[in-house]
């Protein structure tokens, strides 16, 4: 019995030195700044913060023929994928539901969140269990305007984009049939497919619920999402009192010598081009933008221009995400972008702004905030 407890004490006190040793191992490791293990992905990545889920709180009517001031019209959608109100709606609805990642905790809007102007506040985007991407995640707005989609273009159609994020899995989790059995086994769901796409509502079959017709929905809703009549159109539509005296310097730069048109062109301020200008010349493992959809060797390090319609909502900047600022964007054009880069587009320069014109420009790009889903016409 003596014996017994002896060896209890001892067993014991070995515990709690051992406990001691791992204590002091752990701190010493702290101390000398060595980070503790962290979860990690499959590929030894670290994991971001999964983002937040936002409710919808659009205006419950979304128009699906609005010309937004600004533009002379907009493009028809895919003869195959006619809008319908049944059908953005229903869009709208997976748009905003995590249903379509493969645990349920990330949609579209965590990533296109409306109140950051459907772009999202993180430099590289972060999906699923945390696991981070690539890129930036750009805004998804007056998407209906553009011609390729994605930041290197490998798009063809918002239909085609679509089921990207879902085959992905550092966004949506990379299992498209688990996502579409989730949704198959949603009555709610299955009567919309079928009301949309297979006519007779009576008998709803899950046969409805197919990726193809998922694909179609959110990109009619994604149409539907469009910003114009901003300050800057105002003022082109000759009610010149809506632009402040700074934002109209700013203008004049924009379309003189900053350059700035020579690719922000047109109503939507892009030519749906790729071009380099030199963000992340230097990085070690550099993102080869426009390449790898292409594998044209003239392609490398080329991204689509993007527009900068709602800009000043959709901090940070650029495919990664790097500059904070619209002010920092600016002093980046300033420097000509970044004239090491050996492959630099030549509409680069550097452009010899004062302070000054720095800060008109910046005007400028805030008075190209509009009229949308966000911020309605009253
Ligand atoms: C984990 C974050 C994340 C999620 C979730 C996500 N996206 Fe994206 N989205 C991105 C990133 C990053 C890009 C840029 C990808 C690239 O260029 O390689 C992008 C690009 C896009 C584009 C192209 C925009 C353009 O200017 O070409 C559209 C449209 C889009 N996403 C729509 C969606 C839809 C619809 C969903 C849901 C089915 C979705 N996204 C889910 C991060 C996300
Ligand atoms: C050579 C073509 C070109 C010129 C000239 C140019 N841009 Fe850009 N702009 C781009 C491209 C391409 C990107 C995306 C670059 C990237 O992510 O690597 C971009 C990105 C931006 C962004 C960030 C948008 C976002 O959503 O991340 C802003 C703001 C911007 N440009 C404003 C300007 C202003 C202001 C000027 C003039 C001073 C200008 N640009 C001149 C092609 C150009």
């Amino acid at each position: 019995m003596k014996l017994y407890f002896s060896n209890r004490v001892r067993q014991q006190s070995s515990l709690s030195r051992c406990l001691l040793l791992f204590t002091v191992v752990l701190s010493a490791a702290s101390v000398c700044g060595w980070a503790l293990p962290t979860a990690k992905t499959d590929d030894d990545k670290p994991l971001g913060k999964v983002p937040k889920l936002p409710v919808d709180s659009l205006p419950a009517k979304i128009s699906t023929t609005k010309i937004p001031g600004g533009f002379n019209g907009i493009p028809a959608a895919p003869a195959d994928n006619a809008t319908t109100a049944e059908k953005v709606s229903l869009g709208r609805k997976l748009f905003f539901d995590p249903i379509l990642s493969t645990d349920g905790t990330v949609s579209c809007a965590s990533c296109h969140q409306p109140d950051h102007g459907f772009a999202s506040p993180d430099p590289i985007a972060v999906g699923v269990g945390g696991k981070i991407g690539k890129r930036n995640a750009p805004t998804v707005i007056n998407r209906v305007f553009g011609k390729k989609f994605s930041w290197d273009g490998r798009d063809d159609s918002l239909e085609q984009q679509a089921l990207g994020p879902l085959k992905s899995e550092t966004e949506l989790g990379g299992n498209v049939e688990l996502v579409l059995e989730n949704i198959r086994k949603n009555p709610e769901y299955v009567q919309q497919f079928q009301v949309v796409f297979g006519g007779d509502a009576k008998s709803p079959t899950p046969e409805m619920v197919t990726a193809e017709n998922l694909a179609k929905a959110i990109a009619s809703f994604e149409r539907t999402l469009t910003s114009g009549n901003s300050k800057v159109d105002r003022f082109r539509a000759a009610e010149y009192e809506a632009l402040s005296k700074e934002a109209r310097q700013g203008l004049w730069i924009f379309e003189s010598r900053g350059g700035c048109w020579k690719c922000h062109s047109g109503s939507n301020l892009t030519d749906e081009a790729f071009h380099n200008t030199g963000v992340g010349f230097g990085k070690s493992g550099r993102d080869q933008g426009r390449f790898e959809a292409t594998k044209n060797p003239g392609h490398e390090f080329q991204y689509k221009t993007p527009t900068l319609r709602d800009v000043e909502f959709t901090a940070p900047y650029m495919h990664d995400g790097s500059v904070k600022t619209l002010r920092e964007v600016v002093e980046f054009y300033n420097r000509g972008g970044d004239p090491n880069d050996p492959s630099l587009d030549k509409k680069m320069a550097p452009l010899n702004l004062s302070e000054k014109e720095i800060g008109f420009l910046v005007e400028f790009l805030k008075a190209l905030s509009g009229e949308s889903v966000l911020n309605p016409a009253n």
